[in-house]
């Protein structure tokens, strides 16, 4: 355990000594568990901030990428769907839930999962994701295994609400959990913040380390135990994510492929939304904000965007290659967010505008490290309702229109 001197000197090396500010006013109990956070902090994250260090910095050559088709896809259902529950079945796909997010956007104070969409009845984030399950669950016969990834700020409570809802009819033997990492969060000077007088601002550090923590956690074993060879990886905000869809699972099968992630046509050149192109050969998300006014504008030899398929969030990536980039590094992204605070007069201050930086890995980053990549296009209408804001755009009054045009009462 690092004793005061040893952290003081550690943090004086990274202009953090504020944060033992308080040493001497907090007891032993508190004292050991400021040290005990000061120990586990990856300070190497900071380096993130200096702009030469900036991620986007250093970006390859962009090239389009084309995908198949809803037409495509129509055309060859069968096969794409025998081959998928063929893999269900036979246990060879499994599900991840990234659920370890703190929806600050959204600004509820629960996991997001228990968020109510219902307006005459109940129907939570968590029931209308584990109902799109149970549909693939009936037409393959086989229960699909659900790994839920949550952080230590909404674990308990995202185990003590499944539980109580009894998994929304799951099977819960085929549901686990495992706790993603944080990192601290710093203000716009770098100074990282505290939430009270021994404990440090620390938050999820991203969706980018969900494989690394499930291997941390010990499933990994029982994963290539059970034969799982494909895992499709999903947001916890799109309500009408199609998890485990066995004609996604079948045509990136049958693709030879190595990886897949849906994608929706853009609704046009200004939509905010990732890319799924090529970078120097590679399958990559190029983020909209990253993209020039020619790339956006772009058109190819059908009239139709070049860069037109936008990424939703819900990846198929196999074992093997995971295994193989377990210890690859990801890119550290500096993202600009909400952090509530203790204030220099001991207040703690929830923040209505953005305050500061957090770092976080993403998924999306995990592409790149893929040979290939199959862009399986989907209907936005039906599969693409993300929650993310109050109102407005991607926000609970879209999604839920959008779930009644799905046929799904609320
Ligand atoms: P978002 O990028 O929307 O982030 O996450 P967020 O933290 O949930 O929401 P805001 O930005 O604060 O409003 C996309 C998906 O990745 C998961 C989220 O739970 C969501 O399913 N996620 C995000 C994690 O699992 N861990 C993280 O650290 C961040």
């Amino acid at each position: 355990m690092l004793t005061y001197e040893a952290a003081k000197e550690l943090l004086e090396k990274f202009g953090q000594e504020h944060l033992l500010k308080y040493y001497d006013e907090i007891s032993d109990e508190e004292k050991a568990e400021l040290l005990a956070q000061i120990e586990l902090i990856d300070f190497s994250v900071l380096e993130n901030l200096r702009e030469e260090n900036r991620f986007t910095a250093a970006r390859g050559k962009f090239e389009p990428l084309g995908a198949v088709t809803i037409k495509d896809i129509e055309n060859n259902s069968q096969k794409y769907n025998s081959a998928g529950i063929d893999a269900i079945k036979n246990g060879k796909v499994a599900a991840v839930l990234l659920a370890g997010g703190q929806g600050t956007r959204l600004g509820f104070d629960k996991p997001k999962g228990m968020f109510n969409v219902g307006v005459s009845k109940e129907l939570y984030i968590f029931q209308c994701l584990i109902n799109n399950l149970r549909e693939v669950v009936d037409k393959s016969g086989a229960w699909v295994p659900l790994y839920i990834m949550t952080s230590e700020k909404n674990n308990n409570d995202t185990i003590a609400f499944l539980e109580e809802k009894d998994y929304f009819g799951y099977n819960k033997d085929y549901v686990k959990f495992f706790v993603q990492d944080m990192a601290p969060s710093v203000d716009y000077n770098g100074k990282i913040y505290m939430e009270s007088r021994s404990r440090i601002s620390i938050s999820p550090n991203g969706n980018g380390g969900w494989f690394s923590s499930l291997v941390r956690a010990g499933l990994l074993d029982e994963i290539k135990d059970n034969g799982i060879e494909w895992i499709n990886v999903f947001a916890v905000d799109n309500v009408l994510q199609r998890i485990a869809d066995p004609l996604y699972v079948g045509a990136v099968i049958s693709s030879g492929l190595q990886s897949g992630s849906k994608v929706v046509s853009k609704a046009g050149p200004d939509e905010r939304v990732g890319v799924l192109c090529l970078e120097d050969g590679a399958p990559s998300i190029v983020e909209y904000y990253e993209m020039t006014e020619e790339m956006r504008t772009l058109i190819d030899e059908n009239g139709e965007l070049a860069y037109k398929y936008g990424v939703i969030l819900n990846y198929l990536f196999s074992v093997d290659k995971l295994e193989t980039i377990l210890n690859d590094k990801l890119p550290v992204h500096v993202v600009e967010k909400k952090i509530p605070y203790m204030d220099e007069n001991g207040n703690f201050i929830k923040p209505e505008k953005p305050n500061g930086h957090k770092f976080e890995t993403l998924v999306l980053d995990m592409v790149h490290m893929q040979d290939s990549c199959l862009a399986y296009e989907v209907d936005r209408r039906k599969e693409f309702a993300p929650i993310k804001n109050a109102s407005g755009v991607d926000s609970v009054d879209s999604a839920r229109e959008l779930l009644k045009e799905n046929g799904i009462q609320l």
